[in-house]
């Protein structure tokens, strides 16, 4: 196992209820930003527990960040945090409003002239503006990590950024918000928080037997309730355990001591700024290629997931390590995911080249566990998964 430390201050709310319970984390004298994306929390009832919650409060409100939060749209929800003199922000939605936020929370206290230096040149937030997020979506794992992903059409750019700062000072997760999520979202997270672990757990191995059990328990419960959320997105305990992996599978634990891989995301993320396909699609197309690919470098942890995740009989490795690629792919379409590019725009052809040509141009010459996946890598992986 490799040394690690951890820290991860984000109070959880969890149940049936804990909308009531914002008072209890938000100071009474604060200036409040309640941010929100298109308009579900108006359909779902989720916007009047939120504003009832927070009667007594000074709430303002900004509403429209779209899934992959958009750059230029933030930048109208800082020009009132500025005017309002905000001093904190509640981000309910699901990955794109917290991702929103995040930035909001990092842009509001930074001292630099140009807030997209912070995701152009990658500049960690030591601290931010405190915030905390009622959670409608579980995908992502946002509301308990300090990192977000954010886009800027006109330059067709999706980059992350992180740091410290940026925490969750609370994330509260009512599993009751899942009922309304459309099926197209509710595959999306399974499929994303499923990859989360992939990325933390599929490399190679390093005697970290507890996390690559908790990762393990995590898929395989993503796969047990899968099929039973995407039929019944009221049944509340299939919700709740839903809710619960995605958070688990993106909060720093199952990562601590051993290496990560998240080649499949820097992949994906291009083709949600090239083509808006939705994240989670992105990482199933690029996934199976890229294990097939690096299939050498990761059959031994690939073979250990085919017999502990997917109950694989086959005897020698590789056979074992093939076999875990197809189930993934199965396990994706199981959830109608497709997983080739072609199946999401006609236009791919040249796709791989720009890819590659974008990661030299940033200076990302290695990537992967071992930091060894050139462009000229990227470009063949990318190609594969036409
Ligand atoms: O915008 P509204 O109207 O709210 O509708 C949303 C949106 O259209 C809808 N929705 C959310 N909760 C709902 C609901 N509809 C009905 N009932 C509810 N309870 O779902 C749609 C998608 O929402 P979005 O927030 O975009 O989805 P998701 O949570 O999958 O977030 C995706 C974004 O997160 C980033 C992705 O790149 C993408 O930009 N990621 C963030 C990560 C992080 N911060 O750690 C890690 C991930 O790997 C990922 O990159
Ligand atoms: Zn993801």
């Amino acid at each position: 196992m490799m040394n690690f430390e951890f820290k991860n201050p984000t109070k959880i709310l969890f149940g049936k209820g804990q909308i009531d319970n914002l008072p209890k984390e938000i100071p009474a004298n604060a200036r409040i930003l309640m941010l929100y994306g298109g308009g579900s929390i108006k359909q779902n009832g989720i916007y009047e527990q939120v504003l009832f919650a927070l009667k007594g409060y000074t709430v303002f409100e900004f509403g429209g960040i779209p899934a992959n939060p958009e750059y230029n749209i933030l930048m109208k929800a800082l020009e009132i945090i500025r005017n309002e003199k905000i001093d904190f922000l509640l981000a309910v939605g699901g990955g794109s409003v917290i991702d929103g936020t995040k930035f909001l929370s990092a842009a509001a206290l930074y001292k630099g002239i140009n807030p997209w230096d912070i995701l152009a040149k990658a500049i960690r937030t030591e601290t931010g503006m405190p915030f905390g997020t009622v959670l409608t979506l579980p995908a992502t794992g946002s509301e308990m990590n300090s990192g977000a992903v954010i886009t800027r059409k006109e330059i067709k750019e999706k980059l992350a950024m992180g740091g410290p700062g940026l925490f969750p000072q609370f994330s509260i997760l009512d599993p009751q918000v899942v009922k309304s999520i459309p099926k197209r979202q509710l595959a999306n997270g399974i499929a994303d928080a499923f990859t989360h672990v992939m990325e933390q757990y599929m490399t190679y191995p390093t005697g970290a037997l507890l996390q690559d059990r908790f990762a393990e328990s995590i898929m395989k419960t993503l796969i047990e309730i899968a099929p039973v959320i995407i039929a019944d997105p009221s049944d509340y305990n299939a919700a709740s355990s839903f809710m619960w992996c995605c958070t688990m599978a993106l909060n720093g634990l199952i990562q601590k001591g051993v290496p990560t891989d998240w080649a499949v995301h820097a992949m994906g993320h291009e083709l949600t700024a090239m083509y808006g396909i939705d994240h989670a699609r992105t990482l199933a197309v690029i996934a199976p290629s890229h294990y097939r690919y690096n299939f050498e470098a990761k059959k031994e942890k690939l073979a250990q997931y085919a017999v502990r995740v997917w109950d694989r009989k086959e005897e020698d490795t590789d056979a074992l390590a093939t076999a875990a690629i197809t189930e993934t792919e199965y396990f994706f379409h199981s959830l109608d995911i497709k997983t080739r590019l072609r199946d999401y725009t006609r236009d791919y052809k040249g796709t791989a080249e720009k890819i590659a040509q974008k990661f030299t141009d940033r200076g990302w010459l290695g990537l992967g566990e071992y930091k060894t996946l050139a462009p000229a890598d990227v470009m063949k992986i990318v190609a594969m998964s036409y």
